[in-house]
């Protein structure tokens, strides 16, 4: 990549800001795949989770922060000693370890959410950064709400903090209120107001309420800010956070405005964001911004004319360099393994023989059935195998009866915990009579929040991927399953929900962040 001027650095809190989003809870396992991803795409500081709010994520952030060397592993912590201590607890072996603490700065989470004085949070927030330089010299300070923030207040909390040794401060832009404009002018006058700001990376986190995270981290990148906070797709707290691929896309395609570059590998952009959404059952808009389905399709028949005579006519960035492949080589039933391995490689995935060989087997049963398999197939076949251990339920079989005739009937093989069993379900329908028989299968009966079904690629014989989100005790979980059977593709999103509940099940979330 050719390296322009300064440097901003990504700090990506897919997994703990994007974790927040309603629906998005992983799993440990399908958070270090998620930070795998991000340390191949470089990012330099992963925040892999908020440890003392549960025990899976205390476990889940120190798993990240040892398997992943090539990136910063940051920890969030609120400002007090217990936070801290826990937050440091899990990243210590990290490669490069962060504490992020934080606590708010307007008064109006002082007055109604904190209930104390300005000068009390000030003492708290100079008191928990010198406690966590007390662990590590990389430690980074977050005042919450900053942009609905007293600017003289704001200002001393910055300078306080970066006195006793933060070496990052990050202005959130928590609820999303602020306009780009204003953002970049706080940042300035942060810069001018600050007598020490230079010691510290200013760093920015926006919240997407008004449709406007990432002209407000790009306004504040235009100011002197050099770290953006961010996730993939823009998941995160309600409407979300900017989104990594719009923050990096907009420095590179204009660096002839910011004179910037990032470290990312942005040809990795389109694999993280379906990753993302294979795990969370999130699905991207296809209007989407970098990686939404129509962001690099052309329509219109004068853009279509311009693009043939000229690309640059009508695209100010290639599909590739965000990696959306151009090749066309269709694989079907009479691929070898040779090209698979081969397809799998160019789309960006470091398999085992091993792990080839199973999606190879995955991939012939398939091609038997579908004329034409194509790079969305694969990844869809990908995402099964690779989450498919320590799961209690296992789909082995299934028939359903239906039509306007009969009683729609679904007999149903399973495995539970090793065991074989088997059911028949009858419902209004045959995907209603299919999850009837799961439900009596596993003796579970969670309300069902969703229920999707797309075409993974065009042709009537496309893989259907079902989406199925299951409510539990006030939280809940998100599966998925693809199969050119859509009811097939239906009992494998369900099972593949009721698998990831249990281990929400066990992780009690005692503490959220706002
Ligand atoms: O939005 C916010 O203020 C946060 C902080 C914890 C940085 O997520
Ligand atoms: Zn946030």
């Amino acid at each position: 990549m050719e390296a322009t001027g300064e440097r901003v650095f990504i700090f990506d809190t897919t997994l703990r800001d994007g974790e927040q989003s309603p629906g998005a809870s992983m799993n440990p396992d399908e958070k270090l795949r998620i930070a795998r991803q991000l340390e191949k795409m470089g990012v330099d500081i992963i925040e892999a989770g908020f440890p003392v709010a549960s025990d899976g994520d205390f476990a889940s952030v120190q798993q990240i922060a040892r398997e992943i060397r090539g990136c910063q592993i940051a920890a969030l912590a609120r400002a007090n000693a217990v936070d801290i201590e826990r937050a440091w607890e899990a990243i210590a072996s990290a490669a490069a370890p962060r504490i992020h603490t934080f606590i708010s700065s307007s008064d109006i989470h002082l007055k109604y959410q904190l209930r104390k004085t300005r000068a009390e949070v000030l003492k708290e927030a100079v008191a928990a950064v010198a406690h966590a330089c007390g662990y590590t010299k990389n430690v980074e300070f977050s005042p919450m709400d900053a942009t609905r923030s007293d600017r003289g207040y704001l200002c001393e909390m910055v300078e306080a903090v970066i006195a006793v040794g933060a070496t990052t401060v990050n202005i959130p832009d928590t609820v999303g209120y602020a306009i780009p404009e204003e953002f970049g002018d706080l940042i300035a006058t942060l810069f001018s107001r600050v007598p020490n700001i230079r010691q510290a990376v200013i760093s920015v986190h926006c919240h997407n309420d008004l449709g406007l995270a990432t002209a407000n981290a790009l306004a504040a990148v235009k100011n002197g800010a050099r770290q953006v906070e961010c996730t993939i797709n823009g998941i995160g707290e309600r409407a979300g956070n900017s989104a990594m691929e719009e923050v990096v896309m907009a420095v590179k395609t204009r660096k002839d405005l910011f004179g910037l570059h990032t470290g990312i590998k942005t040809e990795y952009i389109h694999q993280a964001s379906r990753l993302l959404t294979q795990i969370t059952g999130i699905t991207v808009q296809p209007n989407k911004a970098i990686v939404g389905a129509n962001a690099f399709a052309h329509e219109s028949g004068i853009h279509q004319d311009g693009l043939i005579k000229e690309k640059i006519t009508y695209e100010i960035m290639t599909p590739q360099s965000v990696g959306i492949s151009d090749t066309h080589i269709v694989l079907g039933k009479h691929s070898g393994r040779h090209a698979i391995a081969n397809r799998l490689k160019e789309m960006g995935y470091a398999l085992t023989d091993a792990e080839i060989n199973k999606i190879f087997v995955r991939f012939k049963e398939l091609a038997d059935i579908k004329k034409e398999v194509f790079d969305e197939d694969l990844e869809a076949i990908v995402y099964e195998e690779s989450s498919r251990h320590e799961e209690k339920y296992r789909f082995l079989y299934l028939n359903v009866v239906s039509g306007n005739a009969a009683v729609p009937t679904a007999t149903m093989q399973m495995e539970v915990d090793g065991q074989m069993v088997q059911e028949a379900g009858f419902g209004v329908g045959p995907v209603d009579a299919t999850f009837a028989a799961i439900r009596k299968i596993t003796k579970t009966n969670y309300p069902l929040l969703k229920f999707a079904v797309n075409a993974i690629t065009g042709g009537t014989d496309a893989q259907g991927e079902v989406t199925v989100q299951l409510k539990f005790d006030g939280r809940s979980a998100v599966g998925r399953g693809a199969h050119p059977d859509i009811l097939v593709a239906s009992a494998k999103a369900y099972i593949n929900a009721l698998n990831r509940l249990e281990w929400l099940s066990k992780d009690i979330k005692k503490v959220k962040v706002a």
